[in-house]
């Protein structure tokens, strides 16, 4: 009898969804005869089984498309939303539709939370496997992910565009990526926009020195800058101050430290999510230049993806189908170099990656005299 395997995408959607799907399901299909089912909406579809037959004409003309055909969600399976605010360990259910369905395999297209959840899942034998999206490009363990090179491209138009506007009104541009905790986009294209300064999470800033940079400029006769920011980015006192509360998290004794140290996080954060703006402001008046901000927020997500990210998106996604062949499960497909790499799901589960401070790109960064606010 021929085997089934299902496939869903959770998280954040990322460039390159589909064409994984496509390249899990046809080669799951064409060379191994399998029958290919998607779960709905990620984690939540296979909770409630709203599943759907991924035929070879469900999975034709998708490789161009963004988004995720399947849709996806935000969940944790061990506490998910189960109504009048309660939240439940649904494992044991989507266990069970794992069974009804006769499932060999589960491929699960998402990033760090959805490792964690694919961990969490494997505890209770679901065979699982997942392949490692998103545009932060802050999933460990493997070389990289897909989705980030498409907005990788979408962050540096945008700050090629920004120029030429910012030099026309001698003003200082602050431009924000996302990233959620990881510098990557920032770093990589304001380094290939050509950003005058680029601050991330990795470097906690000081606005002094930034505010130097700008000046120098202005007075070297280019009174207008570039600023790219990393959406997680933080000032040297902002960061200590969240080192201070997550430890006090980690370190919290009582049900009642615990959610005091919850609140006291979240309200941290409400405050950081205005940070970008009050950067340009304290610009604005230490260097006398007007100043803009342009949060590029979602556009970074949506659309069609690069052409890398299709590629990356196919060697996974064909590469997970011979894995399931081969009897491979509870594992992350990373990427590794021209190939990939199996690696223990436990091994990836709740760690990130980070810019390394020696990346060659913050050294090129620094060599043509790049200010990174330190
Ligand atoms: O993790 C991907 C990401 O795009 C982050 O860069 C960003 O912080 C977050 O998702 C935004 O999430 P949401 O789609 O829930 O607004």
């Amino acid at each position: 009898m021929a085997e089934t395997i299902g496939i869903l995408t959770a998280g954040g959607d990322s460039p390159g969804l589909n064409a994984a799907i496509r390249a899990v399901g046809k080669a799951a299909q064409k060379t191994y005869g399998m029958h290919v089912i998607g779960f709905r909406d990620g984690f939540r579809g296979l909770m409630h089984d709203q599943s759907i037959r991924l035929d070879s004409q469900s999975l034709a003309g998708i490789i161009t498309k963004g988004g995720t055909i399947l849709g996806t969600s935000r969940d944790k399976v061990h506490k998910m939303p189960v109504g009048d605010g309660r939240k439940m360990d649904m494992r044991p259910l989507m266990k069970q539709v794992v069974e009804r369905h006769g499932l060999t395999a589960l491929v699960a297209l998402g990033g760090g939370g959805t490792v964690k959840n694919a961990a969490r899942l494997a505890e209770v034998g679901i065979p699982i496997l997942v392949l490692p999206k998103t545009i932060d490009n802050d999933v460990c363990c493997t070389d990289t992910t897909f989705g980030f090179d498409t907005a990788l491209s979408i962050a540096t138009e945008a700050i090629d565009r920004l120029h030429s506007t910012a030099h026309s009104h001698h003003r200082i541009v602050v431009v924000e990526t996302m990233g959620h905790r990881t510098g990557w986009l920032a770093l990589g294209a304001g380094l290939a926009g050509g950003a005058d300064v680029i601050l991330i999470p990795e470097i906690p800033y000081q606005i002094e020195p930034v505010a130097e940079a700008i000046l120098h400029r202005k007075a070297s006769g280019s009174p207008f800058s570039i600023v790219a920011i990393s959406e997680g980015a933080m000032t040297v006192e902002a960061a200590a101050e969240y080192r201070r509360l997550k430890t006090a998290l980690s370190e919290a004794a009582t049900p009642e430290d615990r959610q005091a140290a919850k609140t006291a996080l979240a309200a941290f954060d409400e405050q950081q999510a205005v940070a970008t703006r009050d950067l340009a402001k304290a610009l604005e008046e230490r260097t006398k230049l007007e100043s803009r901000v342009t949060i590029l927020g979602h556009v970074q997500r949506g659309g069609t993806p690069s052409a890398a990210d299709r590629l990356l998106a196919t060697r996974l996604g064909t590469a997970c189908a011979d894995y399931i062949a081969e009897g491979v499960r509870g594992v992350m497909i990373a990427a590794r170099g021209e190939g990939t790499e199996p690696i223990p799901l436990e091994e990836v589960a709740g760690k990130r990656k980070t810019v390394p401070l020696d990346h060659a790109w913050i050294s090129s960064a620094r060599h043509i005299g790049l200010c990174l606010g330190d």
